[in-house]
Protein backbone atom coordinates (compact mmCIF):
# COMPACT_ATOMS: atom_id res chain seq x y z
CA UNK A 1 0.00 0.00 0.00
CA UNK A 2 1.32 3.36 -0.79
CA UNK A 3 2.34 5.13 2.52
CA UNK A 4 1.95 9.35 1.74
CA UNK A 5 4.02 9.50 4.76
CA UNK A 6 7.32 8.27 3.22
CA UNK A 7 10.36 10.20 2.94
CA UNK A 8 10.64 12.89 -0.56
CA UNK A 9 13.36 14.59 -1.51
CA UNK A 10 12.71 18.39 -2.61
CA UNK A 11 15.97 18.35 -4.39
CA UNK A 12 15.51 18.72 -8.34
CA UNK A 13 17.90 16.45 -10.16
CA UNK A 14 19.63 18.15 -13.06
CA UNK A 15 21.29 16.17 -15.57
CA UNK A 16 23.25 17.02 -18.58
CA UNK A 17 25.36 15.57 -21.36
CA UNK A 18 29.06 16.59 -21.62
CA UNK A 19 30.91 19.90 -20.09
CA UNK A 20 29.27 22.12 -22.07
CA UNK A 21 25.69 21.28 -21.04
CA UNK A 22 27.08 21.47 -17.37
CA UNK A 23 28.72 24.69 -17.65
CA UNK A 24 25.57 26.28 -19.55
CA UNK A 25 23.78 25.49 -16.26
CA UNK A 26 25.61 28.21 -14.29
CA UNK A 27 24.32 31.44 -16.06
CA UNK A 28 20.57 29.78 -15.08
CA UNK A 29 21.18 27.76 -11.77
CA UNK A 30 23.71 29.58 -9.47
CA UNK A 31 23.09 32.81 -7.19
CA UNK A 32 25.29 34.95 -5.92
CA UNK A 33 24.06 34.32 -1.98
CA UNK A 34 24.21 30.48 -3.01
CA UNK A 35 26.30 28.00 -0.66
CA UNK A 36 27.85 25.86 -3.38
CA UNK A 37 29.60 22.18 -3.46
CA UNK A 38 31.27 21.01 -6.69
CA UNK A 39 32.38 17.54 -6.85
CA UNK A 40 35.20 16.68 -9.48
CA UNK A 41 36.36 19.73 -10.12
CA UNK A 42 39.90 18.65 -11.91
CA UNK A 43 42.16 21.71 -12.50
CA UNK A 44 39.05 24.20 -11.59
CA UNK A 45 37.61 25.42 -14.59
CA UNK A 46 34.08 24.82 -13.86
CA UNK A 47 35.08 26.02 -10.78
CA UNK A 48 36.07 29.64 -11.74
CA UNK A 49 32.39 30.16 -13.75
CA UNK A 50 30.97 29.11 -10.73
CA UNK A 51 32.86 31.50 -8.61
CA UNK A 52 32.61 34.48 -10.77
CA UNK A 53 28.72 34.63 -9.69
CA UNK A 54 28.93 33.08 -6.50
CA UNK A 55 31.97 33.16 -3.86
CA UNK A 56 30.46 30.76 -1.56
CA UNK A 57 31.92 27.91 -3.11
CA UNK A 58 34.06 24.80 -2.42
CA UNK A 59 35.57 22.80 -4.92
CA UNK A 60 37.07 19.00 -4.68
CA UNK A 61 38.41 16.26 -6.44
CA UNK A 62 39.79 13.06 -5.09
CA UNK A 63 42.87 14.15 -6.83
CA UNK A 64 45.74 15.30 -4.76
CA UNK A 65 47.34 16.39 -7.89
CA UNK A 66 44.66 18.17 -9.56
CA UNK A 67 43.62 19.89 -6.33
CA UNK A 68 47.49 21.18 -6.43
CA UNK A 69 47.04 22.62 -9.65
CA UNK A 70 43.80 24.20 -8.81
CA UNK A 71 45.08 25.67 -5.89
CA UNK A 72 48.37 27.18 -7.97
CA UNK A 73 45.86 28.32 -10.74
CA UNK A 74 42.77 30.06 -8.74
CA UNK A 75 44.66 30.97 -5.83
CA UNK A 76 40.96 33.16 -4.38
CA UNK A 77 39.25 29.58 -4.59
CA UNK A 78 38.85 26.76 -1.76
CA UNK A 79 39.77 23.49 -3.20
CA UNK A 80 39.75 20.53 -0.91
CA UNK A 81 40.41 16.74 -1.38
CA UNK A 82 37.20 14.38 -1.32
CA UNK A 83 36.14 11.33 -2.66
CA UNK A 84 32.91 11.65 -3.43
CA UNK A 85 31.81 8.23 -2.42
CA UNK A 86 32.84 9.41 1.47
CA UNK A 87 29.85 10.80 2.49
CA UNK A 88 31.15 11.47 6.16
CA UNK A 89 34.26 13.14 4.80
CA UNK A 90 32.02 15.68 3.31
CA UNK A 91 29.80 16.34 5.70
CA UNK A 92 32.88 18.16 7.10
CA UNK A 93 33.13 20.45 4.49
CA UNK A 94 29.49 21.61 5.57
CA UNK A 95 26.01 20.21 6.50
CA UNK A 96 24.15 22.30 3.82
CA UNK A 97 24.99 23.75 0.19
CA UNK A 98 22.07 25.02 -1.56
CA UNK A 99 23.56 23.76 -4.82
CA UNK A 100 25.71 20.76 -5.42
CA UNK A 101 28.07 20.19 -8.86
CA UNK A 102 29.18 17.02 -9.93
CA UNK A 103 31.46 15.89 -12.33
CA UNK A 104 33.35 12.95 -11.94
CA UNK A 105 34.91 10.35 -14.67
CA UNK A 106 32.79 7.40 -14.91
CA UNK A 107 28.97 8.27 -14.57
CA UNK A 108 27.85 8.47 -18.21
CA UNK A 109 28.23 5.13 -18.92
CA UNK A 110 24.87 3.62 -19.24
CA UNK A 111 26.58 0.63 -16.43
CA UNK A 112 27.01 3.44 -14.30
CA UNK A 113 22.90 4.61 -14.00
CA UNK A 114 22.44 2.93 -10.51
CA UNK A 115 25.66 4.29 -8.84
CA UNK A 116 25.04 7.85 -10.62
CA UNK A 117 21.26 7.40 -8.84
CA UNK A 118 22.75 6.47 -5.49
CA UNK A 119 25.23 8.96 -5.79
CA UNK A 120 22.72 11.97 -5.94
CA UNK A 121 20.10 10.55 -3.77
CA UNK A 122 22.92 10.47 -1.00
CA UNK A 123 24.01 13.85 -1.22
CA UNK A 124 20.11 15.21 -1.45
CA UNK A 125 19.40 13.41 1.77
CA UNK A 126 22.39 14.70 3.52
CA UNK A 127 22.90 18.52 2.17
CA UNK A 128 19.03 19.01 1.46
CA UNK A 129 20.22 21.44 -1.54
CA UNK A 130 17.56 22.71 -4.15
CA UNK A 131 19.47 21.12 -6.69
CA UNK A 132 22.07 19.16 -8.04
CA UNK A 133 23.75 19.57 -11.06
CA UNK A 134 25.23 16.25 -12.50
CA UNK A 135 27.20 15.65 -15.74
CA UNK A 136 25.88 12.34 -16.51
CA UNK A 137 24.14 11.34 -20.20
CA UNK A 138 22.78 7.72 -18.88
CA UNK A 139 20.93 9.85 -16.23
CA UNK A 140 19.85 12.91 -18.81
CA UNK A 141 18.37 9.96 -20.93
CA UNK A 142 16.92 8.02 -18.40
CA UNK A 143 15.15 11.09 -17.13
CA UNK A 144 13.86 11.71 -20.98
CA UNK A 145 11.99 8.63 -20.60
CA UNK A 146 10.12 9.43 -16.72
CA UNK A 147 7.26 10.68 -16.53
CA UNK A 148 5.81 11.88 -12.81
CA UNK A 149 2.65 10.33 -13.26
CA UNK A 150 -0.14 13.02 -12.58
CA UNK A 151 -3.79 12.79 -13.29
C1 LIG B 1 36.08 15.15 -16.32
S1 LIG B 1 37.03 15.55 -14.92
C2 LIG B 1 36.23 16.98 -14.28
C3 LIG B 1 36.37 18.21 -15.14
C4 LIG B 1 35.95 19.49 -14.44
N1 LIG B 1 34.65 19.37 -13.82
C5 LIG B 1 35.93 20.65 -15.39
O1 LIG B 1 34.87 21.13 -15.73
O2 LIG B 1 37.03 21.05 -15.84
C6 LIG B 1 36.53 14.33 -13.78
C7 LIG B 1 37.17 14.46 -12.43
O3 LIG B 1 36.52 13.54 -11.54
C8 LIG B 1 37.44 13.22 -10.54
N2 LIG B 1 36.96 12.04 -9.80
C9 LIG B 1 36.92 10.75 -10.21
N3 LIG B 1 36.42 9.97 -9.23
C10 LIG B 1 36.12 10.79 -8.19
C11 LIG B 1 35.57 10.57 -6.89
N4 LIG B 1 35.25 9.33 -6.46
N5 LIG B 1 35.39 11.63 -6.08
C12 LIG B 1 35.74 12.88 -6.50
N6 LIG B 1 36.27 13.15 -7.71
C13 LIG B 1 36.45 12.13 -8.56
C14 LIG B 1 38.74 12.99 -11.34
O4 LIG B 1 39.88 13.09 -10.52
C15 LIG B 1 38.65 14.11 -12.39
O5 LIG B 1 39.39 15.23 -12.02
Amino acid sequence: MANENQYKLKTLFIATRGVEEFRQTIEKWVKPLDSILEIGCEWGTTSTLIHEKCKNLIATDISLDCIKVARQKYPEIRFETLDAFNIKEAMRLGNKFTKIYIDMSGLSSYRALLDVISLVNMYAAVFEPEAIIIKSGSLKQFAKNCIAWNR
